[in-house]
């Protein structure tokens, strides 16, 4: 098999394509050959050496990736030779609450991830993806997909009618907006253009404001919805953006916190949370059953991920230069066949 990994640290220049023995599935394990890989966020963290002591080289990385079973193990019974899967993010959270060794299960650090030609895998923590995805499709929703979901369905689901505010256009908030709409929501969107404020009303968004132009864009938020606010703020943004996500929401409104693209450390001004008897949700991408639930949805009303870019498996290190650029607009995948599309 061939692979990429950080072999002897991080950054990209640790980052070395390499070649190995195919693995051997266990009796409940499958070998998949990957098709696709997804990169994410998390994924530049791990880039930059800044994901905490857990997550060490040697390492494969991302954790977003779909490919076919080719070889089963002896008591695998619920996946045959030829199934598209993806693995879940976390390799040991089936559903109902978090296991409390959480983070040690995830996939891309500080378990092996996806850009490889071939990975073991649990069964039990496989999932089908619908049929009509492509691969980068596909590849992209282990954690961007099902972290969407979870902060359109945790602590309880989007109403029709419902107000949700999100922000960005990264991969998660692109997802979570056409998901908003397909559930009935008025959904808001704050970007960094008008380019992309363009993009996200062809999604479906009802409103976007460039957060360049109007950095207190709460008070558009509350403008657009009578003066009330919004129902749920995906927030994704993080230091910067907590406390104007915080003005924007309604009284007895829901924040998910889901991001941190502007830093770890917010200040709240405790007394509107508290006046406003704001919910505070975190989320934590979500367990295999709810990626099955978000299948369901995305096939229900045939959603598609918007996808950037498909770089070649062998021009790897570009995909992470291209996301950290942050120039593009939808997910920056990788083939993990030896073709430049996928
Ligand atoms: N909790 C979880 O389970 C979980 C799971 C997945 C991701 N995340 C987190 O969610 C965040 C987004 O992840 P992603 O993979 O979707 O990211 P991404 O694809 O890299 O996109 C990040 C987006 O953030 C927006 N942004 C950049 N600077 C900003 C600023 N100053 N203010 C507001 N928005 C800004 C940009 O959109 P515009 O240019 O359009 O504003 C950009 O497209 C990250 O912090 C990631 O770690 C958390």
């Amino acid at each position: 098999m061939r692979y990429w990994s950080f072999k002897d640290g991080f950054g990209l220049e640790n980052l070395v394509a390499r070649e190995g023995e195919t693995p051997q599935p266990g009796p409940d394990e499958v070998l998949l050959e990957l098709s696709a890989a997804s990169l994410n966020y998390r994924d530049l963290v791990v880039m930059w050496g800044q994901h905490g002591r857990a997550v060490t080289t040697p390492l494969i990385p991302l954790s977003d990736g779909v490919g076919k079973v080719i070889k089963t193990g002896s008591a695998v019974q619920d996946f045959a030779i030829g199934d598209r899967v993806s693995p879940a993010f976390f390799q040991h959270w089936d559903g109902g609450a978090p296991p409390q060794n959480l983070e040690r299960g995830r996939l891309g650090g500080p378990l092996d991830g996806v850009l490889t030609t071939h990975g073991v895998f649990p069964a039990n923590a496989l999932v089908r993806v619908p049929d009509y995805l492509s691969d980068a499709e596909a590849a992209t929703l282990p954690c961007a997909g099902v972290t969407a979901w979870s902060a359109l369905s945790e602590p309880a689901p989007v109403r029709p009618g419902e107000t949700v505010l999100i922000l960005g256009t990264g991969g998660v908030a692109l997802l979570a907006i056409s998901l908003a709409k397909a559930a009935g929501a008025r959904v808001i969107v704050t970007t960094s253009s008008s380019e992309r404020a363009a993009q996200v009303r062809k999604l479906g968004a009802d409103l976007a404001i460039n957060r360049n132009e109007v950095p207190n864009w709460s008070k558009t938020v509350r403008e657009f919805t009578g003066g009330i606010g919004c129902d749920r703020v995906v927030e994704l943004g993080g230091a910067a953006t907590l406390m104007e996500s915080v003005k924007a929401a309604k009284t007895g409104g829901t924040i998910i916190v889901v991001g941190n693209v502007t830093g770890n450390t917010a200040e709240l001004f405790l007394p509107l949370v508290l006046t406003r008897r704001l919910t505070l949700h975190s989320v934590s991408v979500g367990p295999r059953q709810a990626f099955e639930a978000l299948n369901r949805a995305l096939d229900h009303h045939k959603i598609r991920p918007v996808v950037d870019t498909v770089f070649p498996f062998d021009r790897a290190p570009e995909a992470f230069r291209a996301l950290e650029s942050g120039g593009g607009f939808g997910n920056v995948c990788i083939s993990c066949v030896q073709e430049t599309e996928c």
